[in-house]
């Protein structure tokens, strides 16, 4: 009897020494502001940061402070920039603060044949399957979409980049095109596509661009820079370029009507 009675007391202060561990753990998300106790992508070694931009952006919400503060919005592009990390999967972000390097190529691109592209054009595997189901279901409604770009090299981005450079200015041509490493191109899971007939730039303007607005994130695709979130992507609108995230992600996004840069920096950061 005495020794059940000695087991319990010691499996009573066992169990209050493990509960007390779980209450005084100390919390990864430690800060002083009751207002940032509920965002696990708060950064505490941000917070001066997050005040700086809240002063000079009163009438955005604590959110998005933290998020775009997170996504490093209130730093000169290209400045702090980090490589990306999630290389090779649909999670992979590469904007102006997250690059990819001279060398990366991304595994299993696949070519996309003339039913789907204007040709000589590739994305990863698992984009392309999708791209190619979405043109298919996009056709059965008669509708037209084919990839005019996709996969580009970092040598073919120089090139491109430098074009533009020359034609309108580095100012100018940092709006719409990004710098070597820094395109989403080179992920392999994004895709800039037309109608076939009218000018990409004039995508917008088609059906197709309405059936892409209206299904394209059943197959897993997002718009990425979208019209009046210039300053969240940092480019100027794009209704051609599509980004493969896979399906739940997309959904949310275009649920949400976010970004895929805040999307990121809510749910895959760290
Ligand atoms: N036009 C997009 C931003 C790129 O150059 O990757
Ligand atoms: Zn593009």
């Amino acid at each position: 009897m005495k020794k059940i009675c000695l087991n319990v007391i010691l499996m009573m202060i066992s169990c209050m020494f493990f509960i007390g561990c779980g209450i005084q753990k100390p919390s990864k998300i430690k800060n002083n502001d009751f207002k940032s106790e509920k965002y696990s992508f708060y950064i505490e070694a941000n917070e001066n940061r997050y005040q700086e931009y809240q002063k000079a952006n009163p009438e955005v919400s604590w959110k998005n402070v933290i998020l775009r503060v997170n996504i490093g919005l209130d730093q000169p592009y290209y400045v702090n920039s980090e490589p990306s990390i999630y290389l090779n999967t649909s999670k992979l972000l590469v904007n102006k603060y997250f690059y990819l390097l001279e060398d990366y190529v991304p595994n299993n691109l696949v070519e996309l044949d003339i039913n789907y592209s204007k040709g000589g054009i590739s994305l990863v595997d698992v984009a392309a399957e999708n791209f190619k189901r979405m043109v298919d279901a996009a056709r059965e409604d008669k509708i037209n979409i084919r990839a005019i770009s996709a996969y580009r090299s970092y040598q073919y981005q120089v090139t491109l980049y430098n074009s533009y450079v020359k034609r309108d200015g580095k100012d100018e041509a940092d709006t719409y095109s990004a710098r070597p490493g820094y395109s989403e191109h080179q992920t392999g899971l994004c895709v800039d596509v037309d109608n076939g007939i009218n000018n990409f730039t004039d995508f917008e303007k088609t059906t197709s661009f309405e059936w892409m607005a209206e299904n394209a994130h059943k197959f897993g695709f997002i718009l990425r820079y979208p019209e009046g979130m210039e300053e969240i992507t940092g480019y100027s609108y794009e209704s051609w370029h599509y980004r493969y995230v896979g399906k739940k992600i997309a959904t949310y996004i275009k649920e949400k009507n976010i970004t895929f840069d805040e999307y990121y920096m809510e749910f895959l950061n760290g």
